[in-house]
């Protein structure tokens, strides 16, 4: 089976996660492009949807789905997003699509994570993919130099602002083994507004598509 195929259950299997009435945060990528296509039908089942990127919005208005700002809506209920990489404590690095400070938000203030993804993004350990980091273009030097600091090898996303208007810094090679002290490390450096590294609020369930069908993992 091809990975599309393998993200299309994945993201069959996320409409048994939306809440009767309630709001649902949407994240970004192709899996999430593909559960806004499939909610198309179940939109009249909530009260609205928000979204983590224009992208996302935008496709949601084309599907006739309700969406809200997020300042204008209370808690999220359920919060629905794929990721680069995820480990067995459903840690992420996610934000290859440039959207990661939106998406740690709405993850951030939602009772429930779930992760929609194919076989390929569970890892035994985070790194392989390297982590974006969203800054304030005035510092993006300075960041890169802090970022050497800590280890790794920063890599400007050329051509790309986010839909913040920042710049994004991709950087290979952090030492990955501790991530909670890490994340926090990144959201120290002035000039970092976001990191793609979601330690502090993994995922609390994953839809893993694999060949033989979507596992259904919670968080222990
Ligand atoms: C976007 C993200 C995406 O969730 C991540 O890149 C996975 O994307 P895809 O579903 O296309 O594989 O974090 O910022």
């Amino acid at each position: 089976m091809k990975q599309d195929e393998l993200k299309q259950q994945a993201a069959l299997a996320a409409l048994d996660y939306i809440p009767d009435n309630g709001i649902l945060g949407i994240g970004s990528g192709s899996t999430v492009n593909l559960f806004i296509a499939a909610l198309a039908s179940k939109a009249h089942l909530l009260e609205t949807t928000v979204a983590s990127s224009v992208a996302s919005f935008n496709l949601l208005k084309q599907y006739k789905i309700p969406v809200a700002e997020f300042n204008q809506v209370g808690n999220i209920d359920v919060y629905i997003d794929g990721a680069d990489e995820i480990n067995p404590h459903f840690q992420m690095i996610k934000g290859g699509g440039g959207c990661l400070l939106r998406e740690k938000i709405l993850a951030t203030a939602a009772k429930k994570f779930v992760c929609i993804a194919d076989e390929s993004k569970l890892v035994t350990a985070l790194g392989a993919f390297p982590v974006a980091i969203e800054v304030l273009p005035m510092a993006q030097s300075y960041v890169a130099r802090e970022l050497v600091k800590l280890g790794g090898l920063p890599v400007l996303r050329e051509g790309f602002l986010t839909d913040n208007h920042n710049i994004i810094l991709d950087v290979h090679d952090l030492p990955l083994h501790e991530p909670l002290a890490l994340e926090e490390k990144l959201a120290a450096i002035p000039g970092v507004l976001g990191s793609g590294l979601f330690a502090h609020r993994p995922a609390d369930s994953l839809l893993l598509a694999t060949k033989l069908g979507v596992q259904v993992k919670e968080r222990r």
